[in-house]
């Protein structure tokens, strides 16, 4: 379990100060996939910079797994050399520029950090090769990394992160840099990894979709503070914060509706007594039959002009935009119907 109570981190620069973490609590739990999700500059690198200690906080209380409770004030943290060390063997990182060794090969690369573990080289020979075979990349061994895709990169990049086996990763925007598809294959082989190691991870990214794909929990920052966090299905059907609801918002393609309203698509222009409406099922709620419900019992018709259904940690979650039409009364039926059916609706 990794606990982060209190985390505060301010650079001091010639121009001022920037509170870039501050009052952080976090509880993560031993193999979750942790998001945290926020706009350039809200403080993620920094958050995670300070969990293995890269950049020193300027105070709170860090426990990382079977680590003695580190408490840090003034700038100042309480543990040993040798407990940094030993802490900071059980925690990898990747990122979104790869960081490799450039003059170095693929099997260099992930040998690099077991080099000053005590391993014979036979062990560190065997041990990459493990590795190699474990992100799919064995045929890759001796090329150096200008002759590899992005995606590849950062399989090279994994390994190496995992020679050590560490608990816990942390991934500060691993997929930004690629396209959707290498970025869809380092989500699986991140995937993969938690539930074939029991891997903990700590994913940071500014996408909305990486957190929809992979994560159970999600926290939001915003300004160094986290402002919401929860389990990803309830913070994707009930986003509080302006913010939340902007990044769900940017995830879901039911939010063209937005644009086709300001463009006045004619698939969006209402007549008099029709309605644009969103409605959305969370997994209370999906298996309701909502079309035929609402036109056979309250007698009214629902065109409708987008539509989705996700999956998200495993359940389903969806919505629509349409338009209602149809007598006042039975408008009135059907939105009665909605609320004893917990399907929420958002009128245009
Ligand atoms: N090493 C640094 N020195 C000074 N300011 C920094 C440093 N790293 C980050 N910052 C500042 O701290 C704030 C948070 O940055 P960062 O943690 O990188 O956010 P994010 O990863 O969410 O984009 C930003 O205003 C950034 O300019
Ligand atoms: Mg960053």
């Amino acid at each position: 379990m990794i606990e982060i109570k209190g985390l505060n981190k301010t650079y001091h620069l010639k121009t001022g100060d920037v509170a870039a973490v501050r009052d952080v609590n976090l509880t993560i739990h031993d193999g979750e996939i942790y998001g945290v999700i926020g706009y350039s500059g809200a403080g993620k690198s920094s958050l995670v910079r300070c969990l293995n200690l890269l950049e020193t906080p300027d105070s709170g209380v860090l426990k990382i797994n079977d680590n003695p409770e580190i408490v840090i004030r003034d700038g100042k943290a309480s543990l040993s050399e040798k407990e940094l060390n030993r802490m900071r063997r059980g925690i990898g990182m990747i990122f979104q520029h790869f960081n490799l060794l450039d003059r170095s090969t693929v099997f260099d690369n992930i040998a690099y950090p077991l080099k000053y573990s005590g391993k014979s080289k036979a062990e560190i020979r065997a041990r990459v090769f493990e590795l190699l075979d474990l992100v799919d990349l064995r045929d890759k061994t001796d090329v150096y990394p200008s002759q590899l895709s992005g995606g590849q990169k950062q399989r090279v990049a994994i390994a190496r992160a995992l020679a050590n086996n560490p608990s816990l990763l942390l991934s500060d925007e691993a997929t930004s840099a690629l396209d959707p598809e290498a970025t869809e294959s380092i989500l699986n082989l991140l995937r993969r990894l938690n539930q074939k190691l029991s891997l903990t991870i700590i994913l940071i990214t500014h996408e909305m979709a990486v957190i929809k794909s992979i994560c159970q929990k999600v926290a939001v920052m915003e300004d160094g503070y986290v402002v919401e966090e929860g389990d990803v299905y309830d913070i994707f059907s009930h986003p509080q914060k302006p913010i939340t609801q902007k990044f769900v918002n940017s995830a879901s393609p039911l939010s063209r509706v937005h644009k086709m309203i300001e463009a006045d698509s004619e698939l969006v222009r209402t007549k008099p007594g029709e309605l644009l409406v969103k409605l959305t099922f969370d997994r209370d709620c999906v298996g309701e039959s909502v079309i035929s419900t609402v036109s056979r019992d309250c007698g009214i018709n629902l065109n409708i002009v987008l539509a989705n259904v996700d999956i998200i940690d495993g359940a389903p979650l969806g919505g629509m935009v349409a338009i209602l039409s149809g007598e006042p009364e039975n408008l009135e039926k059907a939105f009665e119907y909605f609320d004893r059916a917990h399907i929420g609706v958002r009128r245009y």
